[in-house]
């Protein structure tokens, strides 16, 4: 599975950085991992940046006197300035860590939608969102009455600006909160441009980033958005940890959500006052290790190039597209190669995506099959669920290939059977 040609990727190299590439998969084949939106794979370097802390240098941080503890602090901060370096936010304590994407949206809706949205107020989301940026939102409709609008999505997977500009006057939302990639169509939304058209209209922008972070090069300051969210376990770091990106003056004028240790600067029995930033919203024990490892994965890609990354992935994505384009009964969803990212979501006339799934298992192929956290979208395109290949930097040609030969074969074998929605269990190769 060697191919540079086309890609300034040494694609081999970088393989033999990941020990499970090397494993088989359960049915004995090569193991080809296409399940990348929903989480990365992870090298080396970040496995044992992890095993180095518990093993070196592991404790409490920002609450010890103790070697051991200043060590892991340090680490600790490090990482934060890793991380707001790599976005290029203006300092370090506009990056908070959290759980993952989903909590620090939920962190958003819960601080800052509480102190600033109240009941006739306008959240403007598209109709693409992953669930983790709609039911944040609903519950805090639940609770101020706020109402919540949805920018529909073209047959083609695309929303216009003409389409976000009329909702922005129409609505005037406080919010436009909107995904950068679509984790289902692969669709890569224009975020500048859409943060400008926000700002012109005097609403706040929250990016879900969560799967741009880790396939382009991303710039906080030249994106202007107010906040911007991602995961550690989607850019080839541990799972448990997220980033929420907060301009200064917004995360400044935030309460609290989480309360607890960590947060706060002096507690009595008749109340707290909170601690700066970033520590307002780390309340508790941070994800200590976790941080490390998303440092060394940040560290990882850069030193791979973001660019050179999504230059690679485009070309598989486009290679994908083509091979399944060309089999008769599949239905791809989302835009042409050319605006999409490495994602491609699909339906096999009259096989259920989680048979094509469980198929492409017994070929040692990992694919996600369902709604992807995405009902309302799936609903959009008249469907309940789509099974999903998703492509990272240690993909290949030759992987993209015998995913589209199993596809084809799924369908062959699928249509001759004339089964579907079976459950009963597929002969493994
Ligand atoms: N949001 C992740 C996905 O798309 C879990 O699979």
């Amino acid at each position: 599975m060697s191919e540079k040609k086309n890609t300034p990727l040494d694609v081999e190299s970088i393989r033999g950085d990941f020990p499970i590439l090397k494993t088989l998969s359960a049915s004995g084949a090569p193991l080809i991992y296409l399940d990348n939106a929903a989480s990365t794979q992870h090298p080396n370097v970040v496995i044992e940046s992890i095993s180095d802390c518990y093993r070196n240098y592991y404790a409490n941080v920002h609450r010890g006197i103790h070697t051991l503890s200043e060590a892991a602090t340090s680490a600790y901060e490090q990482s934060r300035h890793a991380v707001a370096a790599f976005l290029n936010a203006a300092a370090d304590r506009e990056i908070v860590f959290t759980a993952g994407t989903t909590a620090a949206i939920n962190t958003v809706a819960r601080s800052w939608g509480e102190a600033n949205i109240k009941s006739g107020d306008t959240i403007l989301l598209t109709i693409a969102e992953h669930h983790a940026n709609i039911v944040p939102w609903q519950q805090l409709a639940t609770r101020t009455g706020c109402r919540i609008e949805f920018l529909p999505v073209a047959d083609d997977g695309t929303i216009a600006d003409e389409v976000v500009l009329d909702a922005l006057a129409k609505h005037r939302p406080k919010l436009f909160t909107f995904v950068a990639i679509s984790n289902m169509l692969g669709t890569e939304f224009p975020v500048a441009r859409w943060v400008r058209m926000a700002h012109d209209a005097e609403s706040l922008v929250l990016v879900d980033a969560a799967q741009a972070v880790p396939h382009q090069p991303i710039d906080v300051r030249q994106w202007d958005a107010d906040f911007v969210v991602f995961s550690g376990h989607k850019i080839c770091g541990p799972s448990g940890i997220g980033v929420l990106y907060g301009r200064e003056s917004l995360l400044e004028a935030m309460p609290p959500f989480l309360g607890g240790g960590g947060m706060i600067q002096r507690v009595t029995v008749s109340g707290f006052e909170p601690a700066g930033l970033p520590e307002k919203f780390e309340a508790g024990t941070p994800p200590i290790t976790e941080a490390i490892g998303l440092a060394a994965a940040i560290r990882y890609v850069e030193s791979i190039g973001l660019e050179c990354i999504r230059a690679h992935e485009q070309e598989l994505v486009g290679r994908a597209y083509d091979g399944l384009a060309a089999i008769d009964g599949v239905r791809i969803f989302g835009p042409l190669p050319k605006d999409r990212a490495g994602i491609l979501s699909f339906v096999i006339d009259g096989v259920h995506a989680h048979d094509v799934s469980q198929w492409l298992d017994t070929r040692g192929i990992a694919v996600r099959a369902g709604h992807h956290c995405t009902m309302p979208l799936h609903k959009r395109f008249g469907v309940a669920a789509t099974s999903r290949a998703s492509f990272y930097l240690y993909n290949t040609v030759s992987e993209v290939d015998a995913f589209v030969a199993a596809i084809a074969e799924t369908k062959a074998k699928f249509s001759s059977t004339g089964r579907r929605r079976t459950r009963q269990p597929i002969k493994p190769l």
